[in-house]
């Protein structure tokens, strides 16, 4: 009697987390799961009894595509009253996994210890692809491609197949925004691997910073749950120094039945408390809050501005910011923002248009300085935004960074869709709306812009200035004209390539702004015309459009 009452408290109650060293490996986890950790990959994981890596490669980190790290000690660094820390120790750093007694799954982050600048650092799990057959990130969910299709399928660029039919299979289909992602995953047959990033500051990027987060691998067929913790898949030029310290993490790495409804009820408990109380790393823990009221020259709220808290007097785009930790956020409709839980330091703000009530405004509001202390709010206060305001001639689309509103733009990842779009195409100031300008363009031709001027405003000098806002560029060349006259143009002479274009992007590669001046007598009275000239342009490459606007000076 005793003894069954023993072993049922034992059954009951488990062992709870656990690590040990076995025949040279570690080996880790909780009564829900287990890992075996070697040097480098983590496998044979079992999860409540079933064994899921199979002939997937397991759990790993890996720089720039081709170097894994090497792990070369393990160990339990802390202990709390109902999880452990095991670290793992590399010469880069450290991971670590974060194993709470009930956790269905870890907590991970990485704390870096010697990287080299890069461009590409992940963590992922390559999975069982009998039993992970399908797999969903914020935009998109369904059966991932197989193996076998790919096999009868034509290969015509990096990573993308064409099928017989025409359509196409590329990891870049199953990309996504990564400050957008509540959770993203892999699943099948009853059980679901996940990844929710409550805190995302320490990602590189800005709002439109996007990722890989799910494929098949087209070398084995494992099933592949990224982890793009720094990367450059849709970004031209991004090799980042880190500095010792600098911590990825803790994010939630999730197991459940497969089912993504409780995945999102995770994240967004995990959001919730977030930062985590149990980290208690004290440059972790130290955070304060910022806010402000941006205000355009002309007296209207920067209502809906997208607000970016990155490095101070930078030498970089926001986009292409890595090193250190980024805040992400959207003025309200009278302009105020508010940053909540920022990380220590001093930092730089920016803020542009997204589009809406001022979808009119070119370029970025920059604040120099903005130093946040622990415990403490930096108010900001009210901030004037300078615009022109003069007048403006026409404009196709609205400035924000993105391709949206134009047709065939801001719909999932999809490659080859650029090929849809006309190589001329004329649109018509007055009559002409966003959509009947096409989202990228990708061939040798011509697009233009057909306006007439009569009297300019009182106050205007009779110069101008056109601005040509590029969501995304990759390799090729533009001339641009004004009435028949080069006014400039744009190429890989002048302008960084990103992949967006040929990479399945709808919305946005690299943003790219340019200005050219209109000296008074360029425009005349009447009919005159804009010409963008694409005189090269590989297939699929080209540029995204995010807008044009001709502005009296
Ligand atoms: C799973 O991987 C194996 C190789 O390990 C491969 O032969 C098979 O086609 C893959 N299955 C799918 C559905 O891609
Ligand atoms: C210039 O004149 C236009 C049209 O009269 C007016 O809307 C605008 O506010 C003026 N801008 C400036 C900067 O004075
Ligand atoms: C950029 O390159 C294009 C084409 O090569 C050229 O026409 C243009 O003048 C250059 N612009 C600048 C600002 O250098």
């Amino acid at each position: 009697m005793l003894l069954t009452v023993l072993l049922f408290v034992v059954l009951v109650a488990g062992k709870g987390a656990f690590f040990r060293s076995e025949n040279g490996h570690w080996v880790f986890g909780n009564d829900h799961w287990s890992v075996t950790q070697g040097p480098t990959h983590a496998k044979p994981l079992t999860y409540r009894g079933k064994e899921l890596t199979g002939r997937g490669a397991g759990h790993y980190m890996g720089m720039n595509a081709k170097s894994t790290l090497k792990w070369t000690s393990a160990g339990i660094a802390r202990k709390g009253t109902n999880f452990i820390d095991v670290k793992l120790t590399a010469a880069e750093g450290s991971l670590h996994w974060v194993i709470f007694d009930d956790l269905h799954g870890a907590y991970q982050y990485f704390v870096n210890g010697g990287l080299p600048a890069l461009g590409e650092f992940r963590g992922l799990w390559r999975l069982d692809n009998r039993t992970f057959t399908h797999g969903a990130t914020a935009g998109k969910e369904g059966a991932l491609p197989r193996l076998p299709d790919y096999a009868r399928a034509k290969k015509v660029q990096d990573e993308t197949w064409e099928k017989a039919d025409g359509s196409y299979i590329t990891k870049y289909d199953w990309a996504g925004f990564l400050r957008e992602q509540d959770v993203f995953g892999v699943y099948g047959e009853g059980v679901g691997s996940w990844f929710i990033h409550a805190g995302k500051d320490y990602f590189n990027g800005n709002h439109l910073k996007q990722e890989l987060m799910i494929h098949r691998e087209s070398n084995s067929g494992d099933t592949v749950q990224l982890n793009m913790i720094h990367g450059t898949h849709f970004q031209a030029t991004t090799s980042d120094n880190f500095p010792k310290g600098k911590t990825w993490g803790p994010w939630l790495w999730y197991l459940n039945s497969g089912s993504r409804a409780d995945a999102t009820a995770r994240a967004k408990k995990e959001l919730a408390s977030w930062p985590y109380t149990w980290h208690t790393d004290a440059a972790y823990q130290a955070r304060g809050t910022v806010r402000g009221i941006l205000t355009l020259s002309d007296g209207r709220p920067a209502a809906g501005a997208a607000v970016f808290l990155g490095d101070d007097r930078p030498k970089q785009t926001a986009l292409g910011m890595g090193s250190n930790y980024y805040y992400t956020g959207y003025a309200d409709a009278t302009g105020a923002f508010e940053f909540k839980h920022v990380r220590v330091g001093t930092y730089g703000l920016q803020a542009w248009a997204n589009g809406g009530k001022i979808g009119d405004v070119p370029g970025a509001i920059e604040l120099d300085s903005v130093s946040v202390a622990a415990g403490k709010v930096t108010d900001l206060g009210s901030r004037v935004w300078k615009v022109r305001g003069k007048g403006t001639v026409f404009r196709v689309g609205e400035f924000d960074r993105k391709a949206v509103g134009f047709r065939y733009a801001g719909g999932p990842y999809q490659h080859g869709l650029s090929a849809k779009c006309p190589a001329t195409l004329t649109w018509t100031a007055g009559t002409s709306k966003a959509s009947d300008w096409c989202f990228a363009q990708a061939a040798p031709g011509s697009w233009k812009v057909v306006f007439e001027i009569g009297d300019r405003p009182a106050n205007a000098t009779g110069a101008a200035v056109l601005t040509v806002s590029l969501a995304g560029y990759s390799g090729s060349a533009t001339t641009v004209l004004v009435n028949g006259k080069t006014v400039g143009g744009f190429s890989n002479k002048n302008l960084s390539s990103d992949p967006g274009t040929y990479r399945s992007a709808t919305t946005a590669g690299e943003w790219h702004q340019m200005e050219y001046k209109l000296e008074a007598g360029a425009l005349r009275r009447g009919q005159n015309v804009v010409e963008f000239k694409m005189t090269e342009a590989t297939r699929w490459h080209g540029v995204m459009w995010d807008a044009v606007m001709l502005e009296w000076l």
